[in-house]
């Protein structure tokens, strides 16, 4: 089910409660006309409103998409409808009638709630939609580009969605980067046309002298800059002429961030990019990983077309191409990104990716550009004292909680760079990845974060 749409099966159950809701109007007028001394017209209004109520509340989950339909279900709409059950029976049990409704109708709705609660159950959020099985375990026998560059595919999209959330897997490309054409956030270049652009940039003369030159060191990563032959052997590419290559270019912008700045999008004058190193913590891909996402890369642009794609197959131990992966991904990539609170801390905020855009005090690896510093003992209060600030915190906890659940209440101006941060970078969907307990945890570290001593 996709997040966007109307769950079918809650549609349907609203309609059918809505038609109940008639059924028993009715069922109380022909009650009343039988009998004597009934007040019709209070018992009357009382389920005509009943019934309108439904009426319109069907007519309302029409208008949401699936998650609130199923918050608007349990919340509002179940809660009236056994409401007016209990007025049934007081309606019988007040006028002494003994029949009540017939049998069928009664084992008909009791059918349904019960079947309404379980589903509920196990619908109950997070929403999932399985794709295809990932390829990408511990892949024996015969892999085709096709499934590898798929594999790809789930390292950076994942291989569920989730109800409201963007798609995102274990490579967190998606917070940053956007794949279609003419869909541009902003902050990172959009990733369609890559493969041909991969070949073009090796050649520009910016690429040879910026922001370093060929055969200079990268500290960051470890990286030297245009030299495909030194990258540590397990990332090196396999085949292929000496000169510099498309795939280099790719693989060289996952593992060395800053060997190369695309114009406009990097930091200091475009001399550092923001983009994490993918194969360091927290993201961590492997080597055949890698080499997935970079199939992927290649091919994304041309559907069902693979002769762009130049990463080999991963072999197995003796060689043989599509044999066995070595490197089986945990299955937890297939379970939609969430936190109990049972994790420790630092766990935590990897699972959620906070460290990509933001440097956080006591967090290994957090030394994300792209967000303030998390400073918050210090920040937060200057925050809420600023005349531009509209939200609702009036202290640190509040604000960080607010922070982080609603991340456009305020938008924090970024001194250094003399202009707002992005506004809308900021995935605005952590509410569904965190347990209560997860988000008092987080909040309670956020809170106390302030800078190093010495600094
Ligand atoms: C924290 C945000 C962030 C994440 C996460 C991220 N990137 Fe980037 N990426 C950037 C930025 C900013 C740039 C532009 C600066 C540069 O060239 O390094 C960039 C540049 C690139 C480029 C060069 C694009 C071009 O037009 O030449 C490629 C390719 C790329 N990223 C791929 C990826 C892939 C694949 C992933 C996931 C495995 C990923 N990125 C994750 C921010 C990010
Ligand atoms: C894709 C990048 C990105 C990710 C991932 C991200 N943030 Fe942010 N965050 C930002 C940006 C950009 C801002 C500044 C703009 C704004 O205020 O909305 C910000 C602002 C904040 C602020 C307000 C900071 C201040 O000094 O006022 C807090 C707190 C915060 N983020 C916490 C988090 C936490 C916790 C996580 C992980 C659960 C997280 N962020 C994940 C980009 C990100």
């Amino acid at each position: 089910m996709l997040p966007e749409q109307h769950d079918i099966l809650f549609s349907f159950l609203a309609i059918a409660f809505a038609l109940f809701g008639i059924y028993v109007f009715i069922n109380v007028i022909q009650t009343s006309r039988e009998r004597e001394g009934i007040n019709i017209k209070l018992w009357g209004g009382i389920f005509g409103a009943f019934a309108i109520g439904c009426f319109l509340m069907t007519v309302h989950m029409f208008d949401l998409v699936q998650a609130d339909q199923l918050k608007f279900f349990f919340s509002t709409y179940i809660l009236v409808v056994f409401m007016m059950l209990f007025f049934w029976g007081v309606f019988f049990k007040s006028n002494k009638i003994e029949g009540q409704s017939p049998p069928i109708i009664r084992g008909f709705f009791f059918w349904t709630t019960v079947s309404v609660l379980l589903a509920g159950y196990t619908n109950w959020l997070p929403q999932q939609r399985s794709d295809p099985p990932p390829k990408a375990a511990a892949v024996v026998g015969d892999l085709t580009m096709e499934e590898f560059a798929d594999m790809g595919r789930v390292i950076i999209f994942g291989a569920k969605q989730v109800a409201g959330q963007k798609s995102i897997g274990k490579g967190q490309c998606p917070l940053c980067h956007t794949f279609d054409p003419g869909d541009n956030m902003g902050r990172c270049p959009n990733l369609f046309g890559v493969e041909e652009r991969s070949h073009k940039r090796v050649k520009e003369d910016r690429y040879a002298t910026s922001p370093m030159a060929i055969g200079e060191l990268e500290p960051a990563s470890g990286i030297t800059k245009g030299k495909p032959a030194e990258i540590p052997e397990e990332y090196r590419r396999q085949h292929g002429p000496d000169e510099l290559v498309g795939e280099d270019y790719l693989r060289e912008s996952l593992m060395c961030p800053t060997c190369y700045v695309v114009e406009g999008f990097g930091k200091d004058n475009d001399t550092k990019s923001p983009m994490p190193v993918i194969v360091k913590p927290p993201i961590s891909l492997s080597r055949v990983e890698v080499n997935a996402v970079v199939a992927y890369l290649q091919s994304k642009d041309t559907p069902g077309e693979f002769a762009s794609v130049t990463v080999p197959l991963p072999q197995d131990d003796a060689g043989n191409t599509g044999g066995a992966v070595a490197e089986a991904p945990a299955d937890d990539e297939d379970r939609p990104v969430f936190v109990t609170g049972k994790e420790d801390i630092q766990a935590m905020i990897n699972t959620l990716g906070c460290p990509l855009c933001h440097t956080i005090p006591g967090v290994e690896g957090a030394v994300g550009e792209l967000g303030p510093k998390l400073h918050e003992k210090i920040n937060a209060p200057k925050r809420i004292k600023d005349p531009n600030y509209k939200g609702k915190a009036t202290n640190t906890r509040e604000y960080v909680r607010e922070s982080i659940l609603n991340p456009g209440a305020y938008v924090v101006f970024n001194e250094e760079a003399g202009e707002s941060f992005p506004d809308g970078l900021m995935p605005t969907t952590f509410s569904e990845m965190l347990s209560v307990q997860a988000l008092d945890k987080l909040v309670d570290f956020i809170s106390q974060t302030e800078p190093p001593a010495g600094s």
